[in-house]
């Protein structure tokens, strides 16, 4: 315990040391040369063929926002806005500040920020014009869903996603300003995963269940990647859907669970997410495996193999956040506080690839007894914009 005392003030001691030695040895750069900014300056591109916000490697911190439309607001007011919020995170993802930002201090640190925008069934509905417009329903009810109105179905979602929460408290603030004339928020969903350079870049996540969540998904190294992730239809070139499920987790019930119980729920180990039947985290689970009394070691209804593909297609990119919420509601809360998943999904087709496989968990998963959704929805997210003056996200499915 001395030792550690012993080490622990000199470990503070040369800290402290070095610290000013590094604020000496700047006296030599030129008097108004600002330190290199660590992950605040990165930046991710705003422009291309593509959003953002989509195929870029998640960011530690998530805002989502979903907005519905002021009444009367019609295709030429929606174009404004977009113009306008494209605008100002062309800006802000680059650094720099919106137009009219009065807080522009806080734009300089982009943290990789990204906005991702997407629009509702109703507005494609009713403002996409005829020659875009496409089948565009909300998504089927589940057996096993449980929606609260309040986390229900908006006209708008913008999903801001920024590896640093000043940068996405700011950017929500431009954003808003802007958007006011034009729709209200009616939710607002917080995300989080580990701080950035918490573990090294590629880890996959752990959600607060303590699992190892995201390891088999859709890469851009599979050679059907675009063609599942890159919507064709007319207008929508370039896009993809959003599916976000906000889904709730008993948290007291799952911790008086035995290690293995745990485990075999999900198929899984918990130490690395290595599948029960052995290998390695990136290995495939082998359903046909038996122990050494001959019995299947994977439970049929372990989520792993409910959630696996049955048809080729039946394939999304995963790309979830965890969330927590005080004053939740007391029957998903019983310590006070709601924990859950942000399960956000991308697919070129999300009736064809999403709803068959959350069809069967809801059939069965032996996770459900464990998470309750709350909250769901769809949008149609339409491609990137270019640099060009005057083009903004969406142009192309309005225009
Ligand atoms: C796999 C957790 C909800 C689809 C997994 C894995 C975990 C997990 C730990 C194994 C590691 C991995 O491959 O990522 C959860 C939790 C959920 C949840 C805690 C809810 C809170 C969902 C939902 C869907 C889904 C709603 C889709 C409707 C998948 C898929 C896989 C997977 C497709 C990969 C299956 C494969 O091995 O091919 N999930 N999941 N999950 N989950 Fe979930």
């Amino acid at each position: 315990r001395h030792l550690l005392q012993a080490g622990a003030a000199l470990g503070g001691g040369l800290v402290g040391w070095s610290a000013r030695d590094l604020t000496h040895d700047r006296g030599a750069e030129p008097a108004d040369a600002a330190p290199a900014p660590a992950y605040g300056g990165e930046r991710e591109p705003f422009h291309g063929r593509h959003q953002s916000g989509i195929v870029t490697p998640p960011q530690a911190h998530a805002l989502v926002l979903g907005l519905d439309l002021r009444s009367g607001v019609d295709r030429a007011g929606l174009a404004r806005m977009m113009r306008l919020l494209s605008d100002d995170v062309a800006r802000l993802s680059q650094g720099r500040p919106a137009l009219a930002d009065t807080l522009g201090e806080l734009a300089v640190l982009p943290a990789r920020l990204t906005a991702t925008f997407g629009f509702g069934p109703r507005v494609v509905a009713e403002l996409v014009p005829p020659r875009h417009r496409f089948d565009f329903a909300e998504l089927p009810d589940f057996a096993t869903d449980r929606l609260r109105p309040q986390w229900g179905q908006t006209d708008l979602v913008v999903q801001l996603c920024a590896d640093d929460p000043v940068t996405l408290a700011h950017t929500r603030r431009v954003l808003l300003r802007d958007a006011r004339v034009f729709a209200r928020v009616r939710w607002t969903q917080e995300g989080f995963r580990r701080a950035r350079g918490a573990e090294p870049a590629g880890t996959t996540m752990r959600n607060l269940m303590g699992q190892v969540d995201g390891t088999v998904n859709l890469s851009e190294r599979d050679r059907d990647h675009d063609r599942l992730l890159w919507s064709d239809l007319p207008g929508l070139g370039g896009g993809t859907f959003l599916v976000l499920r906000r889904i709730a987790m008993d948290l007291v019930d799952w911790e008086s669970l035995s290690r293995s119980t745990r485990e075999h729920t999900i198929g899984r180990r918990l130490s690395d997410g290595a599948p029960l039947t052995g290998g390695a985290e990136h290995d495939a689970p082998d359903p046909h495996a038996v122990d050494d009394r001959g019995l299947p070691v994977l439970d049929r209804a372990a989520h792993v193999l409910r959630a696996q593909p049955q048809k080729p297609d039946e394939r999304f990119l995963r790309r979830p956040y965890n969330y927590t919420r005080d004053e939740a509601d007391p029957a998903l809360a019983p310590d006070g506080v709601e924990a859950g998943l942000l399960f956000v999904a991308f697919a070129a087709d999300p009736v064809a690839q999403f709803v068959p496989v959350q069809q069967r968990l809801a059939e069965q998963d032996r996770l459900n007894e464990w998470v309750t959704t709350i909250g769901s929805g769809v949008w149609a997210v339409p491609g990137g914009c270019s640099p060009e003056d005057g083009d903004y996200v969406g142009r192309e499915l309005l225009g």
